[in-house]
């Protein structure tokens, strides 16, 4: 679905991503994990458009993202949710949902997104008139998430999640990307410094070191590897 190839990203002197390679298969849950620094969000924002690459390609079904503004590339069905959420805090849950719509045309579209997004995360169908601002720090991750699959992607990238949340909390946002990867087909790119969580639900995982895939595999076999346990599973 999703192919990046030596991909190179550098901000001015300061080179974040050294040719990185990597596959993002429908219906399944991708995973980067890597330390702080590692580059896991200038690989997120090259593929959004957020950043330009300097080298490499980035394609989509086979046709190129690059030099596309990123919501072109919402409009080719790639959607982000940032590192952060970066939600419009003094605007409503339902209008917040809305700005993730704005490239669906039809009326009926929207209404049926909402539907669905809204069955997804019952918590927001309560709380539509709230500011998200004063939404707890799960719910808003769940609006960043819920703005995003407005757009109908086909492709979900999700830049840290986790970070903040409690474990359960954690855990019914994992199912959620679960159900979204296995019910609506989408391919799913997760970048996580919470290694285990990611691992454990995730199909395939890339590990990224100073902007470089130094390993990559099946999740459960990484998850089981001496190396990645002693560096990134606190082992
Ligand atoms: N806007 C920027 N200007 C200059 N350097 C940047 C910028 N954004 C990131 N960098 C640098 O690029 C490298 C990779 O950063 P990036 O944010 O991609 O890492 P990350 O893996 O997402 O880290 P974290 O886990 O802390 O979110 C780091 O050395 C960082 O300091
Ligand atoms: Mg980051």
């Amino acid at each position: 679905m999703l192919q990046v190839r030596d991909v190179a990203l550098s901000y001015g002197g300061v080179r974040a991503l050294d040719g990185v390679s990597l596959d993002v298969p429908a219906r399944q849950i991708t995973t980067v994990v890597g330390s702080n620094g590692a580059g896991k969000s200038s690989l997120m924002k090259a593929i959004a458009g957020l950043e330009r690459p300097s080298a490499g390609t980035i394609t989509l079904e086979g046709e190129s993202l690059l030099g596309l503004t990123p919501s072109e590339i919402v409009a080719r069905g790639l959607a982000l949710v940032p590192e952060g959420r970066e939600l419009f805090a003094r605007m409503s849950v339902l209008e917040n949902l809305m700005v993730g719509a704005t490239l669906v045309r039809s009326a009926a579209a929207r209404r049926s997104s909402m539907e669905r997004v809204l069955a997804l995360f019952p918590v927001l169908a309560q709380k539509l008139g709230a500011m998200a601002g004063s939404m707890s720090g799960g719910e808003q991750q769940m609006l960043a998430f819920g703005r995003a699959l407005m757009a109908e992607p086909r492709v979900l990238l999700l830049d840290e999640p986790s970070i903040g949340l409690a474990p359960i909390i954690e855990e019914q946002l994992m199912a959620s990307i679960r159900e979204v990867s296995q019910h609506l087909g989408m391919a799913v790119l997760l970048v996580e410094q919470n290694a285990m969580l990611a691992l454990e639900s995730s199909h395939q995982a890339y590990v990224l070191e100073l902007g470089r895939v130094v390993r990559q595999g099946p999740s459960p076999d990484l998850v089981n590897d001496p190396a990645i346990i002693a560096s990134y599973l606190g082992g």
